[in-house]
């Protein structure tokens, strides 16, 4: 496709877990290209999660280029780029050389879990929650970043003699994408390292205190969408404006076009994130919710309750990868459409322990109710509902957090990879007794950081216009009778306290 020579395709980087992507879009928000790459996992130890922040780099920028060459557009073309990021995963780095002190922390790391139970032991979780809306979890990036200052040689000091940065993914990758002249973050991630004050909007220097954090290794925390700089021009050939940031679940929130108090979503990729947008009230979740900063513009927060359920497509790569039950994820909806219905077998996925309304990080996965004509179609059928249940267990929590969400109106946007499966969203839909919708364009997490992009740089209408845009392909209607409903939550809610260690 030629292009045209004026500024009008946007660039989103969505940075994830396992890959990184790069999308471009057209004016109208079209995916003209896309490139990925995967890069290594390293797990040194049990429980442990690190990635190579140069792997990170390399992949952005080969895909980036790539999307482009494939879009056949050139940098001049670009109006802005947006990037997304996987939350909480922590690079520290020297600002003289560039170079990360350590392998960035991934947000599934379990190492501070130690540190978390005595944080909570010395009574500062109400504190913490206070403030930033979080529960205190090695999930979150405070204790990671402590970490690393506490095992790297010097690192404290030099932090504190302000050698070194500290970023979540997107602040590494705006550093590296400006030539080293830009530190700073979007209100969205800044909510996720416990230490960030949602409701100022500003670091907290208590907090920092407690996690002995010095404040001179933080960035600056700007909105989801605004100029935070521009790329060195010999990355691309030509400088372009990175013109927004956001986490990637802020970013499907924002993709989704979840901009009404009460809009919901959730989104299945490693991990499920469902974000329920509270307009501008933060508010204290009293389910083991979290608070967070859905999206911040023109300086106006709006704020979500988060469920965060560490495995679900995770439990699917699982059967694939780790038991041979599948070669492909999509496989499974079939097979487990042919189970058994007379076995009752409970996967509780807690390969990483349980993230909300939980937060057990000592646990481990368990399975129930196994009997001698188990077989792939039944744990297939167990893998896909666990992820189902755990979405039920957010959102029972979500309408009693804040009745904004109950009534009647409750619909569910899904997206994400596991979404494909029409099994699983009508299974879905059933033990939530909720309708759940599938949009046309399943790219929502790239969307919506190109939204914000193209938001900040004027080729974007108005967030109620943006909205209009969002297109359904299928809603999936409860049709579960209620019995069945209440017997099999029942039977997970049973399995979930068999495999608690925190009761
Ligand atoms: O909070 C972690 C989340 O941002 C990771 O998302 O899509 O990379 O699994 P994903």
């Amino acid at each position: 496709m030629a292009g045209t020579g004026h500024k009008t395709v946007i660039v989103a980087i969505d940075q994830g877990t396992t890959s990184s992507r790069a999308i471009v879009f057209s004016p109208d928000m079209a995916v003209l290209a896309v490139a990925q790459q995967e890069f290594p996992q390293h797990f040194p130890a049990s429980g442990w999660v690190e990635h190579d922040p140069e792997d990170i780099w390399t992949g952005v920028v080969t895909t980036v280029r790539e999307a482009l060459a494939k879009a056949g557009r050139t940098a001049a073309e670009v109006a802005g780029i947006g990037i997304t990021n996987q939350r909480e995963t922590v690079v520290v780095w020297d600002r003289a050389s560039g170079k990360p002190i350590h392998r960035a922390i991934v947000w599934q790391d379990r190492r501070t879990s130690a540190t978390c139970a005595r944080l909570r032991e010395e009574g500062h979780e109400a504190l913490v929650q206070a403030r930033t809306g979080l529960v205190i979890d090695p999930y979150f990036s405070g204790t990671k970043l402590a970490w690393i200052l506490d095992e790297v040689p010097g690192a404290r000091a030099r932090a504190e003699a302000g050698e070194l940065a500290f970023g979540t993914i997107d602040a590494f990758l705006l550093w590296r994408l400006t030539g080293s002249k830009v530190h700073a973050t979007d209100a969205t991630n800044a909510s996720r390292t416990m230490l960030f004050d949602i409701h100022r909007g500003a670091w907290d220097e208590e907090l920092c205190r407690l996690l002995r954090v010095p404040m001179a290794i933080l960035p600056e925390v700007k909105d989801s969408a605004c100029a935070f700089g521009t790329t060195d021009p010999a990355l691309f050939g030509g400088a372009i404006t990175i013109g927004g940031m956001a986490g990637d679940q802020q970013a499907a929130t924002v993709g989704q076009a979840c901009f009404r108090p009460g809009m919901m979503k959730s989104t299945y990729g490693t991990g499920c994130f469902a974000l329920l947008n509270t307009g501008s009230e933060a508010v204290a979740s009293r389910n083991k919710l979290l608070t967070t900063i859905a999206y911040q513009l023109g300086g106006k927060r709006t704020y979500a309750l988060e469920g965060s359920i560490f495995v679900a497509g995770a439990a699917v790569q699982w059967l694939r990868d780790g038991l041979g039950i599948v070669k492909l994820a999509g496989e499974t909806g079939a097979l487990a459409a042919a189970s058994d219905p007379n076995q009752e077998v409970i996967l509780v996925p807690a390969f990483v322990g349980l993230g909300a309304p939980y937060w057990d990080a000592d646990c481990r996965g368990a399975i129930f109710g196994l009997t001698r004509g188990t077989g792939p179609k039944e744990m297939a059928r167990a893998a896909l509902e666990s992820v189902c249940f755990q979405t039920a267990d957010l959102l029972g929590a979500m309408m009693a957090d804040w009745p904004g969400a109950g009534g009647a109106g409750t619909v569910l946007r899904v997206d994400g990879g596991m979404v494909a499966s029409d099994w699983t969203m009508q299974r879905l839909a059933d033990l939530l007794d909720a309708p759940v919708d599938r949009p046309k364009v399943l790219e929502t997490t790239a969307l919506g950081a190109a939204y914000l992009a193209g938001l900040s740089q004027g080729v974007c209408p108005e967030p109620e216009v943006f909205a209009k845009g969002w297109a359904l392909d299928h809603r999936f209607t409860p049709a579960m009778d209620g019995e069945t409903r209440r017997l099999k939550l029942a039977r997970w809610k049973d399995a979930v306290e068999r495999t608690l260690t925190r009761r």
